[in-house]
């Protein structure tokens, strides 16, 4: 039995830093950004705030749609990299912090297709008749891992939250597949060199920036759209579906023009993408769920729809999905 995505929430920082005031932190303008990334402005945590306080505000609006009660919850699997410490999880402090006493917790490291990967652990886990009542979450501060003097990569991210409910569904809808894939031998393109076993805290860590976003961006580019390109051609292959059958795209929103590339190549008309990271930026495993959320409480996602989903991140992780809603 698959597993139906029930309901969806999001958790946004309530600090806007938009691109005037990227301005005045490195040598980059409004134009560039607009012109090579889509993104207008994103959101920043408040000091203090952590990724499972984020997580625990999705979840609570994924769980009050639902109308489930923590309790109920048979596991939490959260897509992070950026957790509030490295150990222990962050789903653990989630399932503190929302009373999920029955569940049991766990991170996924995926970057951002982390989401995704937890959705499809999520399904497979259900089908398996391992859990009942899952929630998923993809979340993520990435603010607190950026490179403020880096114009290279300070002006795509954003902190925030996105979280999905699933539990076993009775009828044709639900996840009907996922495809996960990943090539480590990609792993340089966009990593995070300090902070980690090969070069653990150390003032040097400190005063090189090493535990801070590394990316190439031209090569993450042209990875991303042949990767995601791939993995929907293979989603859409495996259900018997043409792109003209998809309803709605959700994708990990990486950039604008990475977005529009695969859509073109697919030949899906963007007026079925759903884009947020004007607003929001590149929100890594976030993002995916926190569209997703847009879209439902939009009203736009109709029994029965069709969803494409991809993502991307650092690994390189991707994948993609076909749900039906
Ligand atoms: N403002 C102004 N100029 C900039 C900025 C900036 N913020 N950043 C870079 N530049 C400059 C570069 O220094 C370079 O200058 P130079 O020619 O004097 O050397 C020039 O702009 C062109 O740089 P490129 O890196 O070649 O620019 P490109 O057209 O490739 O755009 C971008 C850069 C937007 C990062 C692009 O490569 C991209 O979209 N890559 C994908 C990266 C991405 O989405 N990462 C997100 C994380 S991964 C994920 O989520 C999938």
């Amino acid at each position: 039995m698959r597993a139906r995505i029930v309901s969806t929430g999001s958790y946004s920082p309530e600090a806007v830093v938009t691109n005037a005031d990227l301005e005045k932190l490195v040598d980059t303008n409004d134009a560039w950004i607009v012109e090579r990334t889509g993104i207008r402005e994103r959101r920043k945590a408040a000091p203090g705030e952590t990724t499972s306080q984020m997580c625990t505000a999705a979840a609570r609006e994924a769980l009050a749609l639902a109308g489930w009660s923590a309790e109920e919850l048979d596991l939490i699997i959260v897509g992070t990299i950026t957790p509030d410490y490295p150990f222990p999880s962050c789903a653990v402090l989630v399932q503190a912090s929302l009373g999920a006493k029955r569940a049991c917790a766990f991170d996924i490291s995926a970057a951002c297709a982390g989401s995704l990967f937890a959705m499809g652990l999520g399904d497979q886990l259900i089908r398996a008749g391992s859990a009942k009542k899952v929630l998923v979450l993809g979340a993520e501060l990435l603010t607190g891992i950026t490179d403020w003097t880096d114009r290279n990569t300070c002006v795509l991210f954003g902190d925030g939250a996105g979280a999905m409910c699933l539990e076993p569904s009775t009828d044709e809808r639900g996840v009907l597949s996922t495809h996960l894939f990943t090539d480590g031998n990609a792993s340089k393109i966009l990593y995070q060199p300090g902070g980690g076993s090969a070069h653990p805290v150390s003032q040097r860590v400190v005063d090189e920036r090493l535990a801070t976003i590394r990316m190439e961006g031209r090569e993450v580019y042209k990875f991303a759209v042949r990767a995601l390109v791939e993995a929907m051609q293979t989603a859409l292959a495996a259900n018997g579906l043409t792109a003209a059958d998809l309803d709605h795209v959700i994708a990990h929103q990486a950039n604008l023009r990475i977005i529009e590339a695969v859509a073109k190549r697919l030949d899906i008309p963007m007026s079925k993408v759903w884009l947020n990271l004007e607003q929001y930026g590149n929100t890594s495993s976030a993002s995916l769920p926190t569209t997703l959320d847009e879209a439902n409480r939009a009203g736009m996602l109709k029994p029965g729809s069709l969803i494409g989903m991809m993502a991307i991140g650092a690994g390189m992780a991707w994948g993609s999905a076909v749900v039906r809603w």
